[in-house]
């Protein structure tokens, strides 16, 4: 399989994310990019057994040094503490500025991992290896960064870009099913935010994508790269468009919060919050009844979860004022003129309340 390349178009940091096959043990596509010949390596207690020691194995051949740290695995782990961890290691084997750090796992190593290249030394150089598919189609590009706080997600963290996206096929072998279909959500936002082709393609091609056909897999994280590549080279700093890339988040965040974190994975909740903002879309009168449906159906056949937990309205409403993306005091809503065409707007209470009201356990 060739490998593919996108390229991510910030004026200040432009990178390319390559997707193949293979690529843990082509170290030659990272060394060329490095200020040292040095690496320090963070990852966790699962991915390491699976896929450091060929990552290592091929950075050694090229002779680079690497500094491995092995943080515990979990979205619980996403903390100060783990970011001290990793601190306290680049400080006990003194690191320099011109280490580079490089993320090997999902979303949650690439997010603490940036974070700390953003702040150790003041900046050091940064790669992300994704391993699952809502990294490899999301969380690695773009360069948020983050860690969790007890009193909100990802409230502490820091735009810094990785200096290349390494997204390798064969990981996605070893990822549970459940996972699976959690990237899967992020996948179908792209095809429903601003590319109604990409829609279609994936409405005819959700089976073989999740039987994890590998050229459609290729083609559907490449696309999915493409949009993500397009919209942060155009908002770096979410001032404008890149705020439609949380569709559903308004409400999937509310549904983690609500349930507590980890009951339901981000991209579950992200999924069923996708169906209460084309119910909410649909309240305004944007989206017909077969719209939703639609979008109701592509998420039930990448087994996501569409029915919304019954948290009750006012828990929803209070949760939700809590996000990122309230501005004075108003939510705002990532919404749906048309399947393939979003924009960010405010909803009165009544369409939260019919959303609610379709889209939640107890109404059906
Ligand atoms: P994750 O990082 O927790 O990974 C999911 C699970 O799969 C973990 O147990 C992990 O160890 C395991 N795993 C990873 N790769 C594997 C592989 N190849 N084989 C077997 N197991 C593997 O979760 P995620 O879904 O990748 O990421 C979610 C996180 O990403 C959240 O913290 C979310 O806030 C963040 N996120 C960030 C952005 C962004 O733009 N920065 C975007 C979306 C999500
Ligand atoms: N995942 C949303 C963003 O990168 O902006």
């Amino acid at each position: 399989m060739m490998t593919r390349v996108v390229h991510v178009d910030i004026a200040h940091a432009p990178y390319d994310i390559l997707i193949g096959r293979d690529l843990l043990s082509q170290a030659e596509k990272i060394s060329g990019l490095l200020p040292q010949s040095r690496v320090a390596i963070v990852t966790n207690t699962t991915i390491a057994p699976l896929y450091l020691a060929g990552l290592v194995e091929s950075l050694q051949a090229q002779g680079i040094q690497c500094q491995q740290i092995i943080l515990p695995d979990g979205e619980k782990y996403k903390t100060w503490e783990s970011l001290n961890l990793i601190m306290d290691a680049l400080l006990t084997e003194r690191a320099e500025r011109k280490t580079t750090l490089i993320a090997l796992g999902g979303g949650v190593i690439g997010d603490m991992t940036g974070f700390a290249a953003a702040i150790y030394q003041r900046g050091v150089p940064f790669i992300q290896i994704p391993t699952t598919l809502l990294a490899q189609v999301d969380s690695s590009v773009g360069g948020k960064t983050a860690i969790n706080h007890p009193l909100g997600k990802n409230m502490i963290g820091a735009f810094y870009q990785p200096r290349l996206v390494l997204a390798d096929l064969d990981s996605l072998s070893t990822l549970p099913d459940r996972e699976f279909s959690a990237g899967m959500a992020e996948v179908i936002k792209y095809g429903l935010i601003d590319d109604p082709d990409f829609l279609l393609w994936l409405e005819d091609n959700i089976d073989g994508i999740m039987a994890r056909e590998e050229q459609l897999l290729a083609e559907a994280i490449e696309r999915c790269c493409q949009n993500k590549a397009r919209i942060v080279a155009a908002d770096e700093k979410e001032t404008g468009q890149r705020a439609l890339l949380n569709l559903g988040h308004t409400f999937g965040h509310a549904i983690e919060a609500g349930l507590g974190y980890g009951a339901w994975l981000h991209g579950e909740a992200v999924a069923a919050g996708m169906v209460l903002a084309a119910y909410a879309s649909q309240a305004i009168g944007h989206l017909s009844a077969q719209d939703v449906e639609r979008v109701i159906v592509l998420l039930q056949k990448a087994r996501l979860p569409v029915v919304s937990p019954a948290l009750g309205g006012e828990r929803y409403k209070a949760l939700m004022a809590q996000d990122k993306k309230v501005d004075a005091g108003r939510i705002k809503f990532i919404l749906l003129r048309q399947l393939g065409e979003a924009y960010i707007g405010e909803l009165p209470e009544s369409a939260i309340d019919a959303a609610l009201l379709a889209g939640c356990e107890a109404a059906r």
